[in-house]
């Protein structure tokens, strides 16, 4: 049977509709009409990743070659840590210090919208009233966030820690924080303008016992320490504690990558928050210009504050991005798993400069020695 014989017996449906189909057959512009269609819809989904790009970093700093994958085709990494307590952490939180007044509000509500659960503030951020309203009003249901304050360092005597958290619960509008942390392994006494108390920095044993205390009462669900170096939790572990310490949060970024912290923490069953992950105000446009970074992030056709994000979970970290801007508060969100080859070349670039903080207050504060001294 020839090819027109069959095409002849294929079935129609009714008598014009059949005519009408087969004079579309005769007009060949009209039979690529679907073609050209469809050629169209795979050009643009095809070009999405750099059209995030570009937007996202603008037209001169996007791939200057095509991506060679679309972000679809990454593994996705996890999406939750487990703490000792049993409870699931969120691996991406939206970051709030520095997001001032009538704008963090709106970065939470964008942010709980997108998909994030887990909220990263402290006492000092002065903000704590506007993200609890911004909870309030959206429809996310208590269980479902994660909700991280920090104990300023005035408030480390035993007897002021309850009511600094209870402000902080208050100005939340939650009965109980998920996480708290001693924001600081540096006490100061509660008079006076950043005057050390040296016993209580000394020795954060005391501190630890109360807030012990206070997940034994209900109002914290998990403790742990921030800024602490080797030395420092050493120092506080020695003693015998009820609850280990659930994380340490500390700056981590291709900057100030901290390889050794982050391999005896994980030999300690220690989990790291990377704060500053884009290297802050300061440093954010020349993370995001590191050629390496942007390379893969060409490659994988993801942006480069995307690349750098991921490659923090995949390090087996937390990470704390900050963004008041609702396209990079949706786009901070999506990480990937970066290939392993990419992946170590990416921790060989962070490791081969001299590490560099951006976050160090030992000055300002007129400390009698570096924080973050003796690791
Ligand atoms: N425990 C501590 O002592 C401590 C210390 C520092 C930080 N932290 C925590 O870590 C969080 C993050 O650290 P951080 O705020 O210092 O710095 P970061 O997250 O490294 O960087 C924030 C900066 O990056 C910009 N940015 C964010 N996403 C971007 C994107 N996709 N593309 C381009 N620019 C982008 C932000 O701008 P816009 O906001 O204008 O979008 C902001 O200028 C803090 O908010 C806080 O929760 C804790």
């Amino acid at each position: 049977m020839s090819f027109s014989q069959k095409y002849q017996q294929l079935p129609t449906v009714d008598k014009d509709a059949g005519e009408q189909e087969s004079l579309q057959r005769k007009d060949p512009r009209k039979r690529r009409f679907p073609l050209f269609v469809i050629a169209i819809i795979v050009i643009m989904c095809a070009s999405l990743p750099c059209i995030r790009m570009i937007r996202s970093r603008g037209f001169w700093a996007a791939c200057h070659a095509s991506p060679q994958r679309h972000s679809s085709t990454l593994a996705k990494l996890p999406s939750h840590y487990t703490l000792p307590s049993g409870d699931k952490i969120p691996s991406v939180a939206l970051g709030v210090w520095q997001a001032s007044k009538g704008e963090v509000g709106n970065a939470v509500t964008t942010a709980l919208a997108a998909g994030y659960r887990h909220i990263d503030g402290a006492w000092i951020y002065r903000n704590e009233e506007e993200v609890g309203q911004a909870i309030k009003t959206s429809s996310v249901p208590r269980e479902e966030l994660w909700l991280t304050s920090k104990l300023w360092n005035t408030f480390h005597a035993p007897e002021d820690i309850e009511a600094a958290l209870d402000q902080s619960l208050s100005m939340l509008g939650t009965e109980y924080l998920d996480l708290y942390l001693i924001h600081w392994p540096i006490a100061f006494k509660k008079e006076g303008n950043n005057i050390l108390d040296e016993d209580l920095t000394a020795d954060p044993y005391p501190t630890w016992q109360k807030l012990e205390e206070l997940v034994d009462k209900g109002k914290i669900r998990n403790i742990g320490i921030s800024n602490f170096n080797i030395r420092r939790i050493q120092n506080l572990t020695a003693n015998k504690l009820k609850y280990q310490p659930a994380v340490n949060q500390v700056e981590l970024n291709f900057w100030n990558p901290q390889p050794e912290l982050l391999k005896w923490s994980k030999e300690n069953g220690l989990l790291l928050e990377a704060y500053s992950p884009l290297g802050s105000n300061q440093q954010v446009g020349n993370s995001l210009s590191v050629p390496e970074v942007k390379n893969v992030a060409c490659k994988l056709g993801i942006t480069p504050a995307q690349v750098i994000i991921s490659w923090s979970v995949q390090r087996g970290t937390i990470v704390l991005p900050k963004s008041v801007t609702a396209s990079r508060i949706v786009e901070n969100l999506e990480v990937f798993e970066i290939p392993q080859e990419d992946f170590e070349l990416l921790e060989k670039a962070a490791a081969s400069h001299p590490p560099q903080r951006v976050v160090n207050p030992s000055m300002g504060w007129k400390l009698p020695f570096d924080v973050f001294d003796g690791q």
